[in-house]
């Protein structure tokens, strides 16, 4: 038995885990250990519920208003007992936040092999995002085998000298829990989704709470959504709010208030991607929404200055809005006056994968571990 160990600790690790965690169950041959970190608690536990995934180790790090070397810390010191009592094959990681890099960090140290899931994604600009672009290129330098999602993830890999056999692309297992959850006929738990009449308003789903943008960036962000909204009489906006402090006192000073705008607490994964299906428009500066909208054929506006998931944009489904209140007014604005160039924007377009990214990954662990 090839014993794998799934570590994750936020809400986007989880949803993209899930799926992997799924079809590691499911192999032949392999044991499959689930460690969280609970580095988030509510939005990790909301995704640990829907995919019916109990971790067989908790350790429960979470701090309100917690620091980057707080997390990195306790996770690492947790890992320690964990590893020395499973002593697994593979740590299996996701991404790039603080957990993946640590767990991976403490993988290498107790001389286990890492596995990096989503591996490859870069904007070579060390500060943004920050600091989980410098999160995934360190996990880059001490995994084993490396999942990449997109031919673009592996030419970067190449190119940082990895060896082409240590990588597999894959697609991104975000396609594969997406598919999952969407459904035709979706009733929502939050009555006030069920009330919003799709049909005739144009309602904008929105999320916003990267470090990066904490302060000036978001009072920006917010203030143009508001000064939007006052603009245009059909428009609705949705904003399931990240539970973190700093983005919430932001958000209520500027969109409080407003019967078009729905200051909401985070959705649980069903409801959020049956949200933004019924969507007009995706405001975001998130990674995962930047996959999954493309895919559901809803133009997504980021409110970031760079990206590390270029396929999208490329494809012409992803703008960059960067942080500038007047330039997110023009692009939203352009949006919603011009309908072709909506339409430019609101095909779908899939350049993350077919929704197999999870069993290909579970193939590429027994292949590896064939060949040793
Ligand atoms: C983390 C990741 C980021 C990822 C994001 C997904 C790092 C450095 N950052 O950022 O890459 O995009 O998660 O959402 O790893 N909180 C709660 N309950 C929760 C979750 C968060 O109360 O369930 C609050 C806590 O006060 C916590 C704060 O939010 O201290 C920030 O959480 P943290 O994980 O440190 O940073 P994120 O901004 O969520
Ligand atoms: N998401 C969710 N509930 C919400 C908002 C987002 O389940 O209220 C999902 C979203 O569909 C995506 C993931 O959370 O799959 C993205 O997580 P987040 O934005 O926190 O992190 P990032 O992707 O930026 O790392």
């Amino acid at each position: 038995m090839i014993k794998v160990m799934s570590i994750f600790g936020t809400r986007p690790e989880a949803i993209k885990m899930a799926p992997v965690v799924k079809a590691l169950e499911r192999a032949e041959g392999i044991e499959s250990v689930v460690c969280v970190t609970a580095q988030h608690r509510e939005m990790l536990d909301q995704v640990l519920t829907l995919f019916d995934i109990q971790p067989d180790h908790d350790l429960n790090i979470m701090k309100s208003g917690q620091s980057l070397s707080e997390i990195t810390a306790r996770v690492l010191l947790g890992l320690e007992a964990v590893m020395k009592e499973e002593k697994p094959d593979l740590v299996l990681v996701h991404g790039d936040t603080s957990t993946t890099f640590s767990a991976a960090l403490a993988a290498f140290y107790n001389g286990i092999k890492v596995g990096h899931v989503e591996a490859g994604l870069r904007s070579y600009d060390k500060l943004s995002p920050f600091p989980e672009e410098i999160n995934r290129s360190l996990v880059g330098r001490l995994a084993d085998l490396h999942f990449a999602p997109t031919q673009g993830n592996y030419k970067n890999l190449i190119s940082e000298h990895i060896k082409k056999e240590a990588i597999c692309i894959t697609g991104n297992t975000v396609i594969d829990a997406l598919y999952d959850v969407i459904e035709e006929t979706y009733t929502f738990e939050q009555d006030v989704l069920n009330h919003i009449d799709y049909a005739n308003r144009r309602v904008i789903f929105m999320t916003a709470h990267r470090r990066e943008n904490l302060g000036e960036p978001m009072e920006n962000i917010f203030s143009a959504v508001r000064h939007i909204v006052d603009h245009n009489e059909d428009v609705e906006v949705v904003f399931p709010m990240h539970l973190n402090p700093k983005v919430r006192e932001v958000a209520y000073k500027h969109l409080e208030g407003h019967n078009r705008i729905h200051l909401i607490d985070p959705l649980e994964y069903k409801p959020s991607a049956n949200l933004m299906k019924r969507c007009y428009l995706i405001l975001t500066d998130s990674g995962g929404i930047q996959e999954e909208g493309p895919s559901l054929g809803k133009p997504v506006v980021v409110l970031r200055r760079e990206t590390e998931r270029p396929e999208a944009v490329e494809a012409g489904t992803v703008r960059m809005a960067g942080v500038d209140r007047n330039r997110i007014i023009d692009i939203v604005q352009t949006l919603l006056s011009d309908y072709s160039a909506y339409e430019a924007m609101a095909g779908a377009v899939n350049p993350y994968g077919d929704g197999t990214a999870s069993e290909q990954i579970v193939q590429a662990i027994q292949r590896f571990f064939d060949g040793m």
